[in-house]
């Protein structure tokens, strides 16, 4: 047990966007997270064998529910869980989010929601007594996703500000990349590219943001005209699930950026990929064995900051 290594947390309530979160916050919770890898290997800290956690996910994940639960079971806590809350929860009877949320609160000290619709997390815990955390809201916020994506870009490359990013793939319908650009919006001298079909483009509220924090941004359709200027490419799949039945218009977007070797030697050596995941085919599978690929370490890194996260709410709902 680690007695002393998370002895005053930060105190975070409920995590439902990106915009939360000031420089200072992020750089608590970066500090949390070091010391989580640690934590993680040595197993538990105090205090927690009593704290329940229920992970509600309305949507299918490997890494999130996982990564969520496993940092649970690594602090030393419990968890309950539906994996599938839309088909095994009384949601198929009839049962409304908010008396899901109020009946959960008899049972946990948090809970953990992923949801298809974009604000449910939101309405989440207007209802809830405990904590709340977004585990991604339709295609509309990402947030403890944004925290690892920056935390692996600090310990890779060592800092934030002043760095050149490429935002690659469904940036439309891609919650992750919306949270992470606003987060990147508190860091100085940003760059970011977003390289996307028409379709796909960046919605309007996020470009809105940027200008008005001075954020520098750019809108390509040429990937390989950005790759040798930056630091980071994070790739994104396209949402097939997100179309609906606007099947054409996923056939007119999939397939346009495929990293692959060729991207690789136009990268800088000193550049990372990306991605959240899951892929499809947009990195092909020999970006894998190349240092750089950067995407594995990610999810790995879910792990620490979702144990660093957990102990903030925790903390608060003592
Ligand atoms: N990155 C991410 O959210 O992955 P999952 O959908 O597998 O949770």
């Amino acid at each position: 047990m680690n007695r002393g290594m998370v002895s005053v947390p930060m105190k975070l309530n409920h995590v439902v966007e990106a915009q939360q979160f000031n420089r200072e916050m992020l750089a608590e919770i970066f500090q949390a997270s070091r010391a989580m890898e640690t934590v993680a290997k040595t197993g538990g800290v105090a205090g927690y064998q009593n704290r329940i956690m229920a992970t509600l996910f309305y949507e299918p994940s490997t890494r999130t529910r996982f990564s969520f639960e496993a940092a649970m079971h690594r602090l030393g806590g419990r968890v309950i869980t539906t994996e599938n809350a839309a088909e095994f929860s009384s949601v198929s009877k009839g049962e409304t989010l908010e008396d899901t949320i109020r009946i959960l609160n008899g049972y946990a000290d948090l809970i953990v929601i992923r949801h298809f619709e974009v604000g449910a997390a939101q309405r989440a815990a207007a209802v809830s007594r405990v904590p709340v955390i977004n585990a991604g809201d339709g295609a509309g916020q990402h947030p403890t996703q944004a925290l690892l994506d920056l935390y692996t870009i600090e310990k890779e490359i060592g800092k934030i500000d002043g760095l050149n990013i490429a935002m690659v793939g469904d940036l439309a319908q891609g919650r992750t990349v919306r949270s992470l650009a606003y987060l990147l919006g508190k860091f100085k001298e940003i760059k970011i590219h977003f390289v996307a079909p028409a379709l796909l483009r960046m919605k309007e509220d996020i470009l809105v943001y940027l200008r008005e924090r001075g954020v520098q941004y750019d809108e390509e359709t040429d990937l390989n005209a950005v790759l040798p200027n930056v630091d980071v490419v994070y790739q994104t799949r396209v949402q097939k699930e997100r179309f609906g039945d606007r099947i054409q218009d996923y056939e007119k977007c999939r397939g346009l950026y495929i990293l692959d070797q060729s991207s690789l030697d136009r990268m800088r050596p000193d550049a990372i990929v990306m991605h959240p995941l899951p892929r499809v085919d947009e990195i092909a599978m020999e970006v894998d064995r190349d240092p750089r690929a950067a995407y594995f370490r990610q999810a790995q890194n879910g792990l620490y900051v979702r144990m660093a996260l957990l102990t903030m709410v925790l903390t608060s709902s003592n």
